[in-house]
């Protein structure tokens, strides 16, 4: 198993090194434009291989794609974050192009490849990387729903004074501080409807925390989160590198599926070796519909964008 993770920044070098903690492949590059930056992140993480006892190797390249040849899952974590203040949205100019840029790199040395973005503004990078790859969809995934439920599970862990790991909680629609869509109705703690141990008020407060919990951070950081997005990134490739099947939400293209069709936006999806698998049917209530058709047409607008950014078609 080979894998790649473009962008040697903060959330791709911790998605590398959580990649090769778990040893989710035999080889792993690390590819950045920054002269030098990658190989020594690279070889920071080799260093750990004896203290952490594991065995991936990990190899750091600057903008040499010829070293990702035939990668099974490529991470893409390239592009501007946020600063304070700052939407994702924010960041398509410059993100764009440099997504585009990386998807036809990567596809001319690893033709069956998955891809995995993280870069923002997610939901659009995504559908981006679907256009100007022309791959098959159930390879091409987006990263944002497995971060914001685990946001969304550390409010409601706080509340509940559970372990975070007897929750479970979704959250679907777009990777945006309006757009995203926590399922407080589905939530559970070991099998049980959080309602019924948090008054609505509270399951109201959690709701906004997760919505605006990359905001949070950007805040506290003075730019964007990296330890929750990287170990997110590596969960979801686990899932496709062992075949786990595991339910996550993801951003996939939609083709009727949840009411929307040419757009890619988080809906819970089965993760497994050929990428994506199946869209699972939550079978929303008529508020939540509402509020994922929201969230389409907020996404839909910002994919328009593109026409007037990139080349792809
Ligand atoms: C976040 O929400 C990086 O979009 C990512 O922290």
């Amino acid at each position: 198993m080979k894998i790649t993770v473009v962008g040697a920044g903060a959330v791709g070098a911790t998605c590398a090194d959580n990649i090769a903690r778990r040893e989710l492949a035999e080889e792993l590059v690390l590819l950045d434009i920054r002269e030098g930056f990658a190989e020594g992140k690279a070889l920071d993480i080799t260093q750990t291989a004896s203290l952490l006892e594991f065995d991936t190797r990990v190899i750091g390249v600057t903008n040499d794609y010829a070293k990702t040849a035939n990668s099974d899952v490529a991470v893409i974590t390239s592009g501007i974050p946020r600063k304070p203040g700052m939407t994702r949205e924010e960041l398509i100019g410059t993100n764009a192009r440099i997504v585009e840029d990386v998807c036809k790199n990567l596809l001319k040395y690893s033709p069956n490849v998955i891809i995995v973005v993280i870069s923002n503004p997610m939901d659009t990078m995504t559908y981006l990387a679907l256009k100007a790859t022309g791959l098959p969809k159930n390879r091409i995934i987006g990263m944002g729903g497995i971060l914001d439920s685990a946001r969304f599970k550390c409010y409601l862990q706080k509340e509940l004074n559970c372990s975070a790991n007897d929750l479970h909680a979704t959250v679907i629609g777009g990777h945006g501080d309006t757009t995203m869509i926590p399922l407080t109705r589905l939530a559970t703690l070991g099998g049980i409807p959080v309602s019924n141990y948090l008054g609505a008020d509270t399951l109201k407060q959690v709701a906004a925390d997760t919505m605006v919990g990359g905001a949070t951070l950007t805040k506290l950081l003075g730019t964007s989160a990296w330890y929750a997005p990287g170990a997110a990134g590596a969960l979801l490739v686990e899932s496709i590198v062992r075949d786990q099947k595991k339910v996550f939400p993801c951003c996939v293209s939609l083709e009727g599926e949840y009411g929307q069709k040419d757009i890619c936006l988080g809906v819970p999806v089965v993760i497994g070796k050929s990428g994506w698998e199946k869209i699972i049917d939550y079978n929303l209530n008529d508020e939540e519909k509402e509020a994922f058709a929201k969230s389409a047409d907020a996404v839909r607008n910002m994919n328009a964008v593109l026409e007037t950014l990139v080349s792809a078609s």
